[in-house]
């Protein structure tokens, strides 16, 4: 390395270590070098937007990879003038945001932590499913990558033999019968440390799949899959995907328990409404749950 750089062996040496801060493993075999184990693959926008078809092309608009930010939603939500198809990606996010509060574990060139901004002229109100479409988006796009066994779980985690695959938080602003806006963010794991400290049970693609995944080819699939979804949801809405949903509900049948701010209630998840609203049966009746600040458990 060097030799390689024209610089000395303490200037490798001091560098590395800044790597190492970033959370990346690097193995030392003394006197023969560094290895980062399993290699690492850095986000590549050229490679990312090679999976665009020109169709996607239309209803994209500028892609900008950050190494490190606090969180690729907030980054998009503190914009100025941004429009739709704007995406933001990042290797690290210092203050990545999950459901209800709270934290998104972002290590280091590891997984998929993307914004889209999204414009909708007619209002929050029309929203209510938009969360299940960007999941079912995700799912198919994997699918197409010949994942198999993805499922949803209500409202927005993606999940795999009952682990955390992935999450989706949508932040909302505007009108709500008039025009507003979504910044819709996704994280997924691809090549999640084994020793993040995350407090529920997870899993990432790289566990899933035979053989090595690529992020770029990944994300830049994912990401064609959720313009084309995003645009097919803002023309039909949520009716469009049911078929889907009822394909991909890992929920359904199950018993399960809902935790609100009250009392937690039990009940048989019986799919979703038209308006993307859960379908409990609760004794004989069955209810609709709206997301909200609802979390879900199968018993
Ligand atoms: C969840 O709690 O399941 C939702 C997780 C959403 C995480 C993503 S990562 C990219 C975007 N930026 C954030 O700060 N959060 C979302």
């Amino acid at each position: 390395l060097a030799k390689k750089l024209k610089v000395t062996r303490t200037t490798v040496w001091k560098t590395l270590q800044h790597v190492s801060e970033l959370g990346i493993e690097i193995q030392k075999a003394s006197g023969q070098g560094y290895c980062i184990p399993g290699g690492i693959e850095l986000l590549d926008q050229e490679k990312i937007l090679s999976e665009l078809s020109t169709t996607t092309k239309k209803l994209f608009n500028k892609l900008e990879i950050h190494q490190t930010i606090d969180s690729t939603n907030q980054y998009l939500l503190q914009q100025k003038d941004v429009i739709s198809g704007t995406v933001c990606l990042a290797e690290k996010q210092t203050a990545g945001r999950g459901r209800r509060g709270r934290e998104w574990i972002s290590p280091y060139a590891a997984n998929m932590y993307l914004s889209v901004f999204s414009e909708f002229p007619e209002g929050i109100s029309k929203l209510s499913g938009l969360s299940l479409v960007v999941g079912i988006a995700i799912v198919t796009a994997l699918e197409k990558l010949k994942f198999k066994d993805i499922q949803l779980k209500w409202p927005n985690d993606l999940v795999y033999q009952g682990k955390k695959l992935g999450g989706i938080l949508i932040d909302l602003s505007g009108d709500v019968n008039g025009p507003c806006n979504a910044v819709i963010g996704v994280g997924l794991n691809i090549k999640m440390p084994p020793d993040s400290a995350i407090d529920q049970p997870w899993i990432d693609l790289q566990s899933i799949a035979s053989k090595p995944v690529s992020r770029n080819k990944i994300i830049g699939k994912v990401l064609e899959s959720l313009l084309t979804h995003i645009s097919l949801f803002q023309k039909h809405g949520l009716k469009y995907f049911l078929k889907d949903w009822q394909r991909l509900d890992v929920l359904y049948g199950q018993e399960i328990t809902l935790s609100s701010l009250k009392n937690p209630i039990h009940g048989t998840a019986k799919g979703i409404d038209d308006l993307g609203n859960l379908l409990v049966k609760i004794g004989s009746v069955i209810e609709p749950i709206s997301s909200g600040d609802v979390s879900v458990r199968i018993k």
